[in-house]
Formats: structure tokens, C-alpha cells, sequence
């Protein structure tokens, strides 16, 4: 064991310029810009429309923007990992992708998939390799052009989702500050209440599955919601009481954006008052893998360091876990 910590020490996103509104999906489906405010807080998402760009042109511009703003040269860093639910291509790694993209030429990449748990599980599995030694310059990107998977005619599911991506640089510290502890859990079983029905080696692409519209996100999302508030929730206080933190300790929530009602509901069952959780999704919706990086960057101001931060999601699989972060810059 090493007295090392990585420590996140940049943050930065990319935001597709279409903005698509409620107004505007009032006129696709038989929604209201009343509905969807008092039932999910989203406003407005972002939408990649252009031809030809996918999750690795957005994830290839965070990165891009974020070796700028750390003054880091492509060359420098070791490894890239992606956390997406919607890779440019079933293989290669879409991280592969944006590496080449953003001229990075000596790191190894890989994807993780955890659907909208993905990047906390992306952001543990990175700190070991700085927290070991192995490695100084590591990136994680969460990226997501949930608008190829979404369809736009099921109004349970259109309104959610947004495309963005949103990496961090995470470096080697020994002053205490960093990815200090996490906590994850995995239940197979969820899988029935939230996936894509075809598309992989269970059933793979067919006229039969383009006819049944199942290559879009499948969502029961009462089940989903009750899940999300509670494993949410659960996990953040047993990682706070493994550590001695009490609801007055957390300087910032920072949950996964999928509703402001269950961001509301746990930020309540933990203790934390509403000035202290991180919100963006009246802007981008569900950007399933970029939503904490994005609330980091949409924050990043305000973080001062030493800050404890609590991450927390939830997602299909399903997957949920929490981790505790100390600012560090
Ligand atoms: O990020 C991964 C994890 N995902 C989540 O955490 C999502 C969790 N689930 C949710 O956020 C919510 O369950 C939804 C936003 C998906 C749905 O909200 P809800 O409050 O659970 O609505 P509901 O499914 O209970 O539906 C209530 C009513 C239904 O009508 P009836 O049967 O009461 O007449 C729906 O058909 O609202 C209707 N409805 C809509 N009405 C207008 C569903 N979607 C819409 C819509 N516009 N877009």
C-alpha cells in the first residue's frame, strides 16, 4: 500500500449546440411542458443531430479541451477509460476512438459499462492505477449519445434522455485529498425493468427486432424510480458511517441526474440540505454517463479544497454504488 491518492484535477465537457426543448417535444409526442417539469425537472436537453458524429466526437472534445486546460500534453497520458451505454461501434472501445481523436498516442484505452453507474465504476477502477503507482496521467470520459438509442415516438422515455460527454484528469497525490473510499452493488435482476431488448447475441438486429421497436431504451420507471431513490440513498449513508461522516460533514451531493424527484428524495434521506446537492438537470436531462462529470464542471467553481463530496448513481443493470471524493485543488 502506497500513501498515494488520485486526485481529479481537472474537469471538463462538451455539450452538443442543438437544444431540443419541451416546447419542441409537445409537438413530436402527446406530452406538456407541465408534465415533464413537475415530473423529472428537465427543461431542455442536448442533441448531437449532426451526420456522422457519435459518442466519440463529443468524448473526444472534452478530452481535447481538458489536456488544454491542465496544459497536459497527449503524449503525456497513460491510460483512457470511457464509460458509455451507446459505443460508436459494437467493438472496437469507443475510448480507443477518442483517444486516436485527441492525439493520444502512448496510453492503453478501454470501455467500462455500468449504464448510468458507469462513471463512478470508471473513476474507482482509474484511481487504482494512480493510487498503485502505475500510473500519473489517467483520463475518465463519460460520454453518451443517448438520442441513438432513445425513441422519439414513447413518450415515457423521449423526454429523459440527453447526449453529452464529460471527462476528468486524474493525477497522483500524497496531500490526503483524492478518491478516498466507494462503495458499489450489482443486481442482475433489475435487468428485466431497464435494457435494450435487442441488438446483442441474445437477439441480435433483425427485421423482426427494427418491426418491434427493440432497439431503443426499455423502461418500467416506477420500479426504476423506487429502486434508485433507495439503493441511492443506502449506499451513500453505509459509505458515510463506514467513514465517520455524518449529513453535516458532505460539503456537496453529487448525484446521477435522472430525476429531480428522486435527486430531491435522496439528498432528504440523507440528511443534506438542498444548497449542498448538485443539480444541472433542468439543462442536459439524463446524459446517463455524463451527468456527474458534469455537475463537477458545472460546479467547479464553487469547490473549494478539502471538500468532501459524495458521487452517487443508479442505474439499468442494476448497478448502483457511491464514492467519497476530497477536492483537491
Ligand atoms: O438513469 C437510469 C435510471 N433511470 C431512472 O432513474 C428513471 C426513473 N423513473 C422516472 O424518472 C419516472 O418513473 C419517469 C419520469 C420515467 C416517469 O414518471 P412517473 O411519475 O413515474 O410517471 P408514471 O410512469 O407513473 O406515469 C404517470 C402517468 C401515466 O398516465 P396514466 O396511466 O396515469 O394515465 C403515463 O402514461 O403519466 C403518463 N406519462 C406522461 N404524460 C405526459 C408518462 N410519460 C409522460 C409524458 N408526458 N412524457
Amino acid at each position: 500500500m502506497t500513501n498515494i491518492k488520485a486526485a481529479i484535477t481537472a474537469v471538463h465537457g462538451s455539450l452538443p449546440e442543438y437544444v431540443l426543448t419541451n416546447a419542441e417535444l409537445e409537438k413530436m409526442v402527446d406530452t406538456s411542458d407541465e408534465w415533464i417539469t413537475t415530473r423529472t425537472g428537465i427543461r431542455e436537453r442536448r442533441i448531437l443531430k449532426k451526420n456522422g458524429l457519435a459518442t466519440s466526437d463529443m468524448g473526444a472534445d472534452a478530452v481535447t479541451g481538458l489536456l488544454e486546460k491542465r496544459g497536459i500534453n497527449p503524449n503525456e497520458v497513460d491510460l483512457l477509460i470511457c464509460s458509455t451505454v451507446t459505443p460508436d461501434m459494437k467493438f472496437p472501445a469507443t475510448a480507443n476512438l477518442i483517444s486516436h481523436k485527441a492525439g493520444i498516442r502512448k496510453a492503453f484505452s478501454f470501455d467500462m459499462n455500468a449504464a448510468c453507474s458507469g462513471f463512478i465504476y470508471a473513476l474507482v477502477t482509474a484511481s487504482k492505477y494512480v493510487e498503485s503507482g502505475l500510473y500519473k496521467k489517467v483520463i475518465v470520459v463519460g460520454s453518451d449519445k443517448m438520442s441513438s438509442i432513445v425513441d422519439y415516438t414513447d413518450r415515457q422515455t423521449c423526454v429523459i434522455f440527453g447526449d453529452a460527454a464529460c471527462a476528468v484528469m486524474l493525477e497522483p497525490t500524497d496531500g490526503g485529498n483524492g478518491i478516498i473510499d466507494h462503495k458499489f452493488g450489482t443486481d442482475g435482476s433489475g435487468y428485466k425493468h431497464l435494457h435494450m431488448k435487442a441488438g446483442g447475441s441474445l437477439k441480435p438486429p433483425s427485421y423482426d427486432t427494427i418491426d418491434a421497436r427493440e432497439h431503443y431504451v426499455y423502461q418500467e420507471g416506477q420500479p426504476v424510480f423506487k429502486f434508485a431513490v433507495t439503493k441511492m440513498a443506502g449506499v451513500s449513508l453505509d459509505l458515510m458511517e463506514k467513514n465517520g461522516l455524518s449529513a453535516k460533514d458532505v460539503s456537496w451531493l453529487v448525484p446521477h441526474q435522472a430525476n429531480l424527484r428522486i435527486i430531491e428524495a435522496t439528498g432528504r434521506r440523507m440528511g443534506i440540505p438542498k444548497e449542498r446537492v448538485m443539480i444541472n438537470i433542468h439543462k442536459y436531462g439524463n446524459t446517463t454517463n455524463a451527468t456527474i462529470p458534469l455537475c463537477l464542471w458545472d460546479y467547479e467553481e464553487k469547490l473549494r479544497k478539502g471538500d468532501n463530496l459524495i458521487l452517487t448513481a443508479f442505474g439499468g443493470g442494476f448497478t448502483w454504488g457511491a464514492v467519497w471524493v476530497k477536492w483537491a485543488c
